[in-house]
Formats: structure tokens, C-alpha cells, sequence
């Protein structure tokens, strides 16, 4: 089993960042947080990384080239993975294609159902709730071109409750699952590393 070099990308509170970082610093994952980036200047995210001395950069996608100004960080960090953790923003292709199977992602659903262009944040809990679903889970997943539709690397159920609420439901999946299975697919692909 070997450490990788880990990029993580955020857009907003970055509480999946924070399992990474926790995994890290328990000695869980071998792996090295070598910087956080975001799409967003105010990203709670990029602070949780200044907080445990992690390099954070933000990008301002307003300005020109922000893929290659992307990819060249990447580079210049030499990253082995990246890791979406709540980032909102789709991905160059060209990137895509230079990072292949190194890019996962969390998302808050059961792929492919609720998955795709507008299905993030509540959005996606209040279309499983809309739809009377019994159940409704997280799932870590390759990047590929498609949105939210690339190999299921571990996919995690829970109950729904006659309760819910898409609030409710999200902070659920957040503490009960996103924050585990993403810590576990990373450990599987230092594994295969
Ligand atoms: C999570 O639900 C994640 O699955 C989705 O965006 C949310 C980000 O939460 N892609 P956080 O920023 O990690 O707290």
C-alpha cells in the first residue's frame, strides 16, 4: 500500500474535505493532502485546509484559462488523485483525459438514480423525497466526460424515514455515509496504487 498525492477540490464547506484530513492526520489513509482548491474565494473549505497548514489555492474562474491555470497546479504539485469533495464546476475534458481513473467523486445519491446536470446540494434530496423513494444513499465514483456518470467505485444505502426532510436526509448521508465511503475508496485505490 502506498501514500498518494492528493488534490482535493472543493466549491463550498468542504465536511468531506474534513474527513480526508481526519483520515490523514489518524494515519488511516497513508495518502498526503498536498493542497485544496476552489472554484469559490470563500470557500469554507479552503480554510479547514489552512487550519491544518494544507497549501490552498483559489482559482477565480472569472479570469482566463482557469483549466490550464488548474492543470498546471496540479502539476506543479505532481498529484497522484483528485478528489471532488462538493466541487461544482465541470472538469476541461483535457483534464479528464490527463488524469483518467485519478479523478473520484462524492455525490449524494444512489448513481445513477438523482444524478446528472442540476442534482446537487438539496436539489437532489428533495427529488428523492419528491419521488417517494424508500432509500437513498452516497456513491464514490470515477470522473469520466459524462456528469456524475462514471464507475461506481462504492455506493452506500440508507433508510428513508417518514420524516425527512431534504435537510434532514442530507445530514444523514453526510455524517452516516459520504464522509466513510469517501475515506474507504480512497484507501482502495492506495491499495491499488
Ligand atoms: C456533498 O453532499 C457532496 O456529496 C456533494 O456536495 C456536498 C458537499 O458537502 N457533491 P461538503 O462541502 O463536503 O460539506
Amino acid at each position: 500500500m502506498s501514500g498518494l498525492r492528493i488534490a482535493v477540490l472543493v466549491s463550498g464547506g468542504g465536511t468531506n474535505l474534513q474527513s480526508v484530513i481526519d483520515a490523514v492526520e489518524a494515519g488511516v489513509l497513508q495518502s498526503k493532502i498536498v493542497c485544496v482548491i476552489s472554484n469559490k474565494e470563500t470557500a469554507y473549505g479552503l480554510e479547514r485546509a489552512r487550519a491544518h497548514h494544507i497549501p490552498d489555492y483559489f482559482i477565480n474562474p472569472k479570469e482566463e484559462n482557469y483549466d490550464e491555470r488548474l492543470f498546471a497546479k496540479l502539476q506543479e504539485e505532481k498529484v497522484d488523485l483528485i478528489v471532488l469533495a462538493g466541487y461544482l464546476k465541470i472538469l476541461a475534458p483535457s483534464l479528464i483525459q490527463a488524469y483518467r481513473n485519478r479523478i473520484i467523486n462524492i455525490h449524494p445519491s444512489l448513481l445513477p438514480k438523482f444524478g446528472g446536470k442540476g442534482f446537487y446540494g438539496l436539489h437532489v434530496h428533495k427529488a428523492v423525497l419528491a419521488a417517494g423513494e424508500k432509500e437513498s444513499g452516497a456513491t464514490v465514483h470515477f470522473v469520466n466526460e459524462g456528469v456524475d456518470t462514471g464507475e461506481i467505485i462504492i455506493q452506500r444505502k440508507v433508510n428513508i424515514e417518514p420524516d425527512d426532510t431534504p435537510e434532514s436526509l442530507q445530514s444523514r448521508i453526510l455524517e452516516q455515509i459520504e464522509h466513510k465511503i469517501l475515506v474507504e475508496a480512497i484507501k482502495m485505490l492506495e491499495g491499488s496504487n
